[in-house]
């Protein structure tokens, strides 16, 4: 999804005394006569090219436009122009389909947004290893389009149709994770174009490696602020023989959880397990004209495997959700009616948004252990109630990851302040349960403080690697860390 977080474009830009607007627009300025010599018509300065680039989003005043947008076919053409930006002292901010929740394409301090979606190649498949390589631009669904005749799919589902480039930027997820992890899991290998401009492939095709330290999961999950992903060498997996998806109704959220718990503890293979509580439910019944469906705490569940193992898989699940109460499965058989389902639970965000037209959202993305989820979700719960907001909540809850999409009337400047801070209360709940402030969403620009406070000395040694990979910090800056001066170990500013 696009266009629905609040913060991006209306909290102030960090200042950062490294950085001056004016100073990068000359720098660029001086710039161009290079990159077009190179890029030609792919180096564009056109208006309405900039604001596509500056990380907001439809009816949001624009406040953070790169200087240039560039749009490179290879490794050489992102390689050259990231040498020219290193010279120059030019910040560089990698762009994918701009669909991250976090603002991590927002130009904040200008400079040029390196859009890498004509880099769109699938470069190679194999069935027999089950694996691929792409470019950077190629987005999650076309790569599925693009293998399924060959019997393969690959499972990490964001809600938006995301590149995979910017997907393993930002260790991304979905649905699927609870059986076929996030990015960091199918993500064998990756090329990276460095600050500085080398080229440098990490990891192999290989299942596994000892070799050396990880640079692949290094850069999945850097949020573009170590380097470029322009290549990944991705896992593939087999389609499933039988799908089956059901729902599955509770008077009890808890116990609802409770249920799901109780199904990864037993190993059941669930492909997916996702709760909505009842506010959620009502507003997707409302928008995506579900039918048959009660505004009550819910799982949409789906099965993955042999005709044989999906039933039992059925059995052992239809007997835990009864012991906790749960109504009996109502069946999504034929694949347009699991379509309808999941197209449903992908656009939450739309049916939120249309609980009260004009409003604005802020998302949360709390994750933690399995045993803490239930307290977890009954806290935030209340916590909600007593904020008098309305906030439908919704989770990949097999991974104990939960959002809360926190609604609010842009015009009240009382009710963002409550919104944000509720938000704030849910990623340190977290983090106070041993979790994290985000389980697949990202720090971008919002999270930057609630990093220090999950991480503490940790960010000091993350600073450290940034600082040898990017020495002139022209990597996307503003984003992931705080500016200097750095930030000393349980400092949660
Ligand atoms: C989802 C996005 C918000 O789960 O991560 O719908
Ligand atoms: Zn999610």
């Amino acid at each position: 999804m696009t266009t629905t977080s609040a913060r991006p474009t209306s909290a102030p830009e960090p200042a950062d005394p490294r950085w001056d607007r004016v100073e990068t627009a000359r720098r660029v300025q001086a710039l161009l006569p290079a990159l077009r010599q190179r890029l030609g018509d792919r180096v564009s300065t056109a208006a309405p090219v900039l604001d596509h680039h500056a990380g907001g989003g439809e009816g949001v005043p624009i406040s953070s436009r790169p200087d240039a947008v560039l749009f490179p076919l290879d490794n050489e053409e992102v390689a050259f122009v990231a040498r020219q930006c290193f010279e120059a002292g030019v910040p560089i901010v990698p762009f994918g389909t701009g669909t991250s929740l976090e603002a991590h394409v927002a130009a904040v301090h200008g400079g040029i947004s390196l859009d890498l979606s004509r880099m769109d190649r699938i470069l190679d498949v194999s069935a027999d290893s089950l694996d691929c390589r792409v470019q950077a631009g190629v987005t999650r669904l076309r790569l599925n389009a693009a293998v399924r005749d060959q019997g393969l799919f690959f499972p990490i589902d964001p809600g938006a149709d995301a590149s995979l480039g910017g997907m393993a930027s930002t260790r991304a997820s979905g649905t699927a994770a609870v059986r076929y992890g996030t990015m960091r899991d199918a993500v064998l290998g990756l090329t990276v174009v460095t600050a500085d401009g080398r080229i440098v492939r990490t990891g192999t095709r290989a299942r596994k490696t000892a070799a050396g330290l990880d640079l692949t999961r290094l850069f999945v999950g850097s949020e573009g602020v170590l380097g470029i992903v322009t290549e990944l060498q991705l896992r593939l997996w087999g389609l499933p023989e039988t799908v089956q998806a059901a729902v599955c109704q509770f008077a009890d959220l808890p116990a609802a959880v409770r249920s799901v718990i109780t199904t990864l503890q037993m190993g059941i293979p669930v492909a997916r397990i996702e709760l909505l509580d009842a506010v959620q439910m009502g507003a997707c019944i409302a928008y995506s004209k579900l039918e048959g469906l009660s505004p009550l705490p819910t799982l949409f569940i789906e099965f993955h495997g042999t005709p044989a193992s999906v039933r039992e898989q059925i059995e052992l699940l239809e007997q835990i959700a009864a012991d906790g109460g749960g109504s009996g499965f109502a069946w999504a058989e034929r694949p347009e009616d699991r379509s309808r389902l999941w197209k449903a639970r992908h656009d939450v965000t739309y049916a939120n948004l249309a609980l009260r037209p004009g409003c604005r959202m802020i998302g949360t993305d709390a994750c933690v252990p399995i045993a803490a989820l239930v307290e977890c979700i009954e806290q935030t719960l209340a916590d909600v109630a007593d904020s008098g907001l309305v906030a439908p909540l919704v989770g990949h809850v097999g991974d104990g990851n939960f959002h809360l999409g926190i609604l609010f009337d842009p015009k009240s400047e009382d009710e963002r302040a409550r919104a944000e801070a509720l938000a704030e209360r849910v990623a340190l709940r977290a983090i106070g349960l041993g979790g994290t402030c985000t389980g697949e969403h990202g720090i971008g620009l919002h999270r930057m403080h609630q990093l220090v406070a999950e991480h503490g000395e940790g960010v000091a040694l993350m600073r450290s690697i940034k600082q040898a990979l990017d020495p002139k910090g022209i990597m996307n800056p503003g984003k992931m860390f705080r500016p200097e001066p750095p930030t000393r170990p349980g400092e949660t500013e």
